[in-house]
């Protein structure tokens, strides 16, 4: 269903028509070597409203998806299938399954079944592997009598052998834990409660046992750019512990405007989340990445994710024909020392995009080494008569920072990704010195929502800190980002931070060339440019 309308992103997961928010009941199914992923649907109209629905789509290669239409219906008209999550009950702990079904495709599905008068838990399960779901007789499992009680997300939890459910007490800005023995009694444990930046309520929370990887990035074989691995593949690492991770989603109150996601990280005992510092770390510091959640039962016990690659802000006006909404590619999470020193206890939430190369095909590629970049001469490089508007590049450069910087100029170097009809629509992406911060703008466009919703023209910036430093002293910075379509999505120095931005421009005038310039002299060195133009 990916490639029908000429502006739907080529690797990326959209519905074939209608709307798309939160992603739900994501599971890798070992049995068929397939992810699934649900989702909040409105099969009826692009834009959210009641009745809400699961829609469903499967993959095995993480860039092309297949769609399975609607997964699970809400009890009625008035009501929604909210966000929930999947479990796989290989020992049939709910007793919902016999021999019949294979134990890695006992699904069982924990949603949040919503009215305007109340906010329940319900329970589901798949007899077929996930494509058809029957209703738990007894639902709803969890009911505490609010309206503002949803988005559970629940994991197996080794140690004390009991599925925990973490979900969203939402305007008291708690997550609460409850742990269970048969996915339908549920037992209150504790309540993490107004930790990092409130906003208006607390949604999607999650709790993930992420490793730690105790190796400086750049030590490590990622699965990156150059790799032709498939999305399983291992890193290459020396020694691996695990930290937890609580996941949350918060709107409206992002720092960059509007829904955004935070993480703490921490311990959990099987009732209680302890997180180790007071400290609110942002996700992604882009405005389009919500609702992020994890997948149950991931190859190699990674913790794979996926969020809803858009914002509450202006989701619901975003240029839309058939559809309107897209996820974000499936990203593989690790903590590593921020700082590549082996006595640092500062770990950072890594963030790798599985992208599959032997799925998609390079048409054309660039790579160059050693640019000095000036104010009166540009670099530009175009990326083909018929590019499809999916490419990936990939900077690295030098600030030659003993180069004497008055503080009232503005010392930038960027990318300006221009369009190939018309290259007076283009996406800027720079780094400024003084600031030390990336910046994105994504204003340059003749679409007509973008000039009118001062949500999506306010600028995307972010601090960021060099990725390593040359011998010499001087700082070295790196971008990886991916374009598809109307998505970027940006990892800073090998994941350490990570951007999410849909940007429009008009009809079919995809990204063709991209173009570097600096408004100072020598004050950059371009180390390393490479780009690829790719399609699916
Ligand atoms: C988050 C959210 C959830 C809710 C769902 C409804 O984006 O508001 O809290 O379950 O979307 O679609």
């Amino acid at each position: 269903n990916n490639t029908h309308s000429p502006e739907r992103p080529l690797a990326h997961l959209t519905p074939s028509a209608g709307w798309m928010n939160d992603p739900n009941g994501l599971f890798y199914d070992n049995e068929t070597s397939t992810y699934h992923t649900y989702y909040q649907y409105n099969p009826n109209d692009t834009v959210f409203s009641l009745p809400l629905y699961w829609g469903h789509a499967s993959s095995q290669d993480l860039m092309t998806w297949k769609d399975h239409g609607v997964a699970i219906e809400p009890r009625d008209d008035q009501s929604g299938a909210f966000s929930g999550s999947i479990v796989v009950d290989h020992n049939n702990t709910s007793g919902f399954f016999n021999d019949s079904t294979l134990p890695g495709q006992r699904i069982v599905a924990l949603y949040t079944e919503h009215s305007n008068t109340s906010e329940t838990q319900y329970a589901a399960y798949s007899l077929d592997g996930g494509y058809s779901f029957e209703y738990y007789e007894q639902n709803p499992v969890l009911d505490i009598n609010s309206t503002q009680f949803r988005d559970p997300k629940v994991f197996w939890h080794d140690e004390t052998q009991r599925w925990i459910m973490a979900l969203a007490l939402s305007q008291e800005y708690k997550v609460q834990i409850y742990s269970s023995e048969n996915l339908t009694s549920w037992e209150f444990q504790s309540n993490f409660s107004h930790h990092g930046i409130l906003g208006y309520q607390y949604e999607c929370p999650g709790l993930a046992k992420v490793p730690v990887i105790h190796e400086s990035p750049s030590n490590v074989t990622l699965h990156g750019l150059n790799s032709t691995t498939n999305a399983t593949a291992q890193t290459n690492v020396t020694s691996v512990d695990h930290k937890w991770v609580m996941f949350l989603s918060i709107n409206p109150g992002a720092p960059m405007g509007g829904s955004f996601n935070e993480y703490f990280i921490g311990d959990f005992d099987g009732k209680t989340f302890t997180a180790q510092d007071s400290a609110t770390r942002i996700f992604d510091h882009g405005k389009d990445f919500y609702a992020l959640q994890t997948y149950s039962d991931a190859p190699n016990d990674d913790v794979l994710g996926i969020a809803w690659a858009s914002n509450w802000d202006y989701g619901a006006y975003v240029p839309a024909e058939d559809y309107r909404g897209s996820m974000s590619l499936v990203r593989n999470f690790t903590l590593r020392p921020y700082n590549p020193n082996p006595e640092t206890t500062e770990f950072t939430l890594y963030s790798e995009p599985l992208v599959n190369y032997t799925q998609l095909h390079t048409n054309q590629s660039m790579h160059k080494t050693s640019l000095e970049l000036n104010s009166d001469e540009s670099v530009l490089y175009r990326l083909g008569k018929y590019p499809q508007g999916l490419l990936e590049f990939s900077v690295e450069w030098k600030v030659n920072a003993t180069a004497v910087l008055s503080k009232r100029d503005f010392a930038d170097m960027s990318l300006y990704f221009k369009g190939v009809k018309d290259d007076e629509e283009y996406l800027r992406l720079g780094y400024e010195h003084n600031a030390a911060a990336f910046f994105l703008d994504r204003g340059n466009s003749e679409v007509e929502f973008v000039n009118q919703n001062p949500f999506f023209t306010n600028r995307v910036s972010q601090n960021i800190e060099p990725f390593k430093i040359a011998e010499d002293g001087l700082p070295i910075f790196k971008v990886r980002g991916i374009i598809d379509r109307n998505l970027i999505e940006l990892f800073f120095n090998d994941g350490s931070s990570t951007s999410t931005n849909l940007f429009f421009l008009s009809e079919e005038n995809y990204i063709g060339a991209v173009e570097i310039t600096s408004g100072v002299d020598d004050v950059f060195t371009i180390l390393d440019f490479d780009v690829k133009q790719l399609s699916v």
